[in-house]
């Protein structure tokens, strides 16, 4: 991939941290991804992912993040940014929290989000959610690196 620096090292990890999965390591894979993502970005402040709740309505429960906890462990479709990228299966990149109004805080730190919807076989399976301490650090090469990363994720959802 033609892109930032370091991108290319993360995806070889993030193939490596997959290549060892089994089925009941599902969540400590998604959160070695978690971690190798905060780790090697410096714009990644909190990474997660929320998963669709099979047995609730349209609703995402938390899954494996790396971060400050959050109030936020239920969030139903259409609610803060996260809700609005699962009723809509598009990417959100919201540069600056302050100018969302549907927005859910969950640290006064945080400046801007990015949340990526992770379909399998074109349903929504859940999403991966990025907060930044940083304003407007979210380029196109960041959309197309978690891009990325969330197909390689989809089959293990
Ligand atoms: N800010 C998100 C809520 C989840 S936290 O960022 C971990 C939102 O507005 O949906």
């Amino acid at each position: 991939m033609n892109n930032a620096p370091g991108f290319d090292g993360i995806l070889v990890e993030i193939e490596q941290i997959i290549s060892t999965h089994r089925d009941n390591e599902r969540d400590e894979i998604l959160e070695r991804i978690c971690a190798a993502l905060k780790d090697e970005v410096p714009h990644y402040n909190w990474v997660g992912f929320y998963l669709v709740d099979p047995d609730a309505e349209r609703e995402l429960v938390l899954g494996p993040y790396v971060g400050a906890p959050t109030d936020h462990t239920r969030i139903s479709f259409g609610k803060g940014i996260c809700g609005q990228a699962a009723a809509t299966e598009n990417t959100f990149i919201v540069q600056d929290v302050t100018l969302e109004t549907n927005y859910l805080s969950c640290s006064p730190d945080v400046r801007s989000e990015i949340v990526i919807p992770i379909l399998k076989e074109d349903v929504i399976v859940g999403e991966l959610d990025i907060d930044s301490h940083a304003l407007a650090p979210f380029t196109d090469q960041d959309q197309a690196f978690l891009n990325t990363v969330c197909a390689r994720v989809a089959p293990l959802l």
